[in-house]
This record gives C-alpha cells, sequence and structure tokens, in this order.
C-alpha cells in the first residue's frame, strides 16, 4: 500500500484550501459562507483562533484538532514568553481556552494534549523559547500531513469496498472541508476509487440545521466533478426502501472503544434505517478520533444556537422559518450503538464486527 500512497500524495492537488498556516497566522476558509462566497478569515491570536473554532469558520472534527494546534504555536508568538516556563505557562493558558470551543469532536482535545506534551518534552530539552516555538509549529505541521496520509489510507480501504457504478450516501460533510486537506475522510474513498477509474456518485442530505450537506459537501463534490444529488434529510428512508444507495459513509467526531460513534444529528437515523434495509454502514476517521477513555455518558453531546433551528440560511443570510420564540432543542451531534455499524475505517485497516473486540485489535497494529 505505501506506494500507493506516496503515488496518491503525489497526484493529489486539493481544489479546496480550508486551513493554511503562513508562520505567524491562520488562513481559514470561512465556511459559515459557503458555497455563496470564497471568503478567508485570518487568525493570529488565539481568542481569534477560539472563535473561528466556535463560530464554525472552520468545523468538522479533524480540520478543528489541525486549527487548535496551530493556535498553540501562534500563544507563543502573540505573548512572546520570556523563557521557557513562561511559554509553558502561556500554552497551558492557550490550551484551556481552545478546549473550551465544542465540546463533542475528540480529536480536539487529541490534538491540544499532543501538543501540550511535546512542548513539555521540548522544554525538557531546551531552555530556548525559539527553539520551543519551532518545535511545535514543526508538531503542528505534523498532525495536518499525518490526517492527510490517514485520509489517503482510508480512502484506499474505502475504495476496495465500493464498486464500479456504486451510489453512496452520506451526511452533513465529512469531506475536505472538514479535515483541512481537500480530501476528507466519508470522502476519501469516493475520490479515490473516482482516480482509481471506478463510477461513484453521491446522495448528499441537507443536513439541517445548518446545513453542512447542502452547502459544503455539494459544493466539494460538484468542485471535485463527482455527481451528487442532494435530497431533504427527510428523503433518507425513502432513497434507502428504493434501493437508490448501495453503502453509506459517513466520518465521526468521537469513536468509543465499544463502537458507539457520535458524529452529525441525524447519523442515528440513517444507520438504523441502513440496518432494516440491509445497506453497509461505514464509518470513516482516523486513530486520533477514537477516544480510549470515555463511555458514552462521559461524552457531552454539543447543543446549538436555537436560532440555527428558527431560520435557514441563504444567499441572502439567515431566513426565519418559524415563530423567534418558539422553544428548540438542538443537539448537533447523535450516537450510534456499535450493533448498527458494519465497520469503522480507519488509517490502520477496517474493524468489523465484534467492534468492541476488533477496535482493540487495530489499535494494536502500527
Ligand atoms: O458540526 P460540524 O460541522 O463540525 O460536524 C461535523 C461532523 O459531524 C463530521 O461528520 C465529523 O466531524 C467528521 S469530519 C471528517
Amino acid at each position: 500500500m505505501d506506494s500507493l500512497v506516496e503515488e496518491i500524495k503525489q497526484k493529489f492537488k486539493p481544489k479546496i484550501r480550508p486551513i493554511e498556516w503562513s508562520g505567524d497566522k491562520l488562513v481559514l476558509l470561512d465556511q459559515r459562507l459557503l458555497p455563496f462566497e470564497t471568503k478567508y478569515v485570518e487568525a493570529r491570536t488565539v481568542v481569534e483562533v477560539a472563535n473561528a473554532i466556535r463560530d464554525m469558520v472552520v468545523r468538522g472534527a479533524p480540520a478543528i484538532g489541525i486549527t487548535a494546534a496551530f493556535g498553540m504555536v501562534l500563544a507563543l508568538v502573540e505573548n512572546r514568553p520570556a523563557s521557557v516556563e513562561e511559554a509553558l505557562k502561556t500554552l497551558a493558558k492557550a490550551r484551556e481556552v481552545l478546549s473550551k470551543t465544542r465540546p463533542t469532536a475528540v480529536n480536539l482535545f487529541w490534538a491540544l494534549d499532543r501538543m501540550y506534551n511535546k512542548a513539555l518534552e521540548l522544554a525538557s530539552m531546551t531552555s530556548s523559547v525559539r527553539e520551543v516555538k519551532e518545535g511545535l509549529e514543526a508538531e503542528a505541521k505534523r498532525i495536518f500531513e499525518e490526517e492527510l496520509e490517514a485520509e489517503i489510507r482510508m480512502g484506499l480501504y474505502g475504495a476496495e469496498i465500493l464498486e464500479d457504478g456504486s451510489t453512496v450516501l452520506t451526511i452533513c460533510n465529512a469531506g475536505g472541508l472538514a479535515t483541512g486537506t481537500g480530501l476528507g475522510t466519508a470522502t476519501a474513498p469516493i475520490y479515490i476509487a473516482s482516480m482509481l477509474g471506478k463510477r461513484v456518485s453521491v446522495i448528499a442530505p441537507e443536513t439541517r440545521p445548518w446545513q453542512q450537506g447542502a452547502r459544503l459537501t455539494v459544493y466539494e463534490l460538484v468542485e471535485n466533478g463527482i455527481p451528487t444529488t442532494l435530497i431533504a434529510d427527510t428523503a433518507v428512508g425513502l432513497v434507502m426502501y428504493k434501493r437508490m444507495v448501495n453503502i453509506v459513509m459517513v466520518g465521526a467526531d468521537r469513536i468509543l472503544l465499544d463502537g458507539h460513534v457520535f458524529n452529525k444529528i441525524g447519523t442515528l437515523n440513517e444507520a438504523v434505517l441502513a440496518h432494516e434495509f440491509g445497506i453497509p454502514f461505514y464509518v470513516l476517521a482516523p486513530t486520533s478520533t477514537i477516544d480510549t477513555r470515555s463511555k458514552v455518558e462521559d461524552v457531552k453531546i454539543e447543543e446549538r444556537d436555537p436560532d440555527e433551528v428558527r431560520t435557514v440560511r441563504t444567499s441572502q443570510g439567515k431566513v426565519y422559518v418559524t415563530l423567534r420564540e418558539v422553544a428548540v432543542y438542538n443537539p448537533v451531534f447523535d450516537v450510534t450503538p456499535p450493533k448498527y455499524i458494519t465497520g469503522i475505517i480507519t488509517e490502520r485497516g477496517i474493524a468489523t464486527q465484534p467492534l468492541g473486540i476488533n477496535l482493540r485489535k487495530l489499535l494494536k497494529r502500527l
């Protein structure tokens, strides 16, 4: 597989660059405005990075992790600590601020832990703040590069499962916008199968309330030449009943060792329906999305602004579709129990049932 991974890395020219690092700032594609406007937001401080994550300028589990990792570097650029001890204090504060942005995607906490641990390691080896900053910058770049490599690998595993002529049902946006690389997790098999000459098309549900499917997935798939059909979320059952899809591929914000998968609200509906109709249901995520510590009840499902449900986002901005005062419940993720999942595809291979045993085995593989 290694030579194929290298070949794809060389060939793959992302059409969309949601995250760019330029030494002293992050340049983020503002995903709140897509597909109507292509505008970039610059983040130079920890608070600007935190706001960009919280307000969904950048979103999607791996992209949030990568952005937060560069946020840790910016903490040193911004605060110019005088000593390594001060640098560690600055980083601890930055980690605290960044960790409060979004609660569900584990990649955020994974990336912050990795960056802070790297800082501790560097601090034990040098008394130069400049060397700590350079070491952290290199670590953030490595996290970004490893993400692309992981996506190529899971894309190759997933592409093998896709037959010529397949139609994939997805949800939300688990594409290149959500990971920062331009390739994505759930979309990686689709792009790679199509690079390898298979015809693959996609059915994308709009994904209310934030409409990641309609606004982002449709945009990036069409931009990459993949035949795509948009459906209302409520049409998912019918497209399965009518066998208009052969397979479901979704991303994940957090995967527990027992196989429970936290992902965009509506994933559970797709999984239960796929189970009922005998349609294979796959989750694609890098191993950085696997939370080896938590139980289902420990994971906080984010609830966002009620106005996300009361309004729709249009090219003219947000438009109310209901009473402004109506009570709203707006959980933006759900949890899918392992019994509904055919397999979890990671860069280390595919874990199939029983997930509780096979995910652990997969994590032991290099
Ligand atoms: O609220 P969002 O847009 O950050 O949610 C994104 C998702 O749920 C994705 O499916 C998940 O993060 C995987 S991204 C490869």
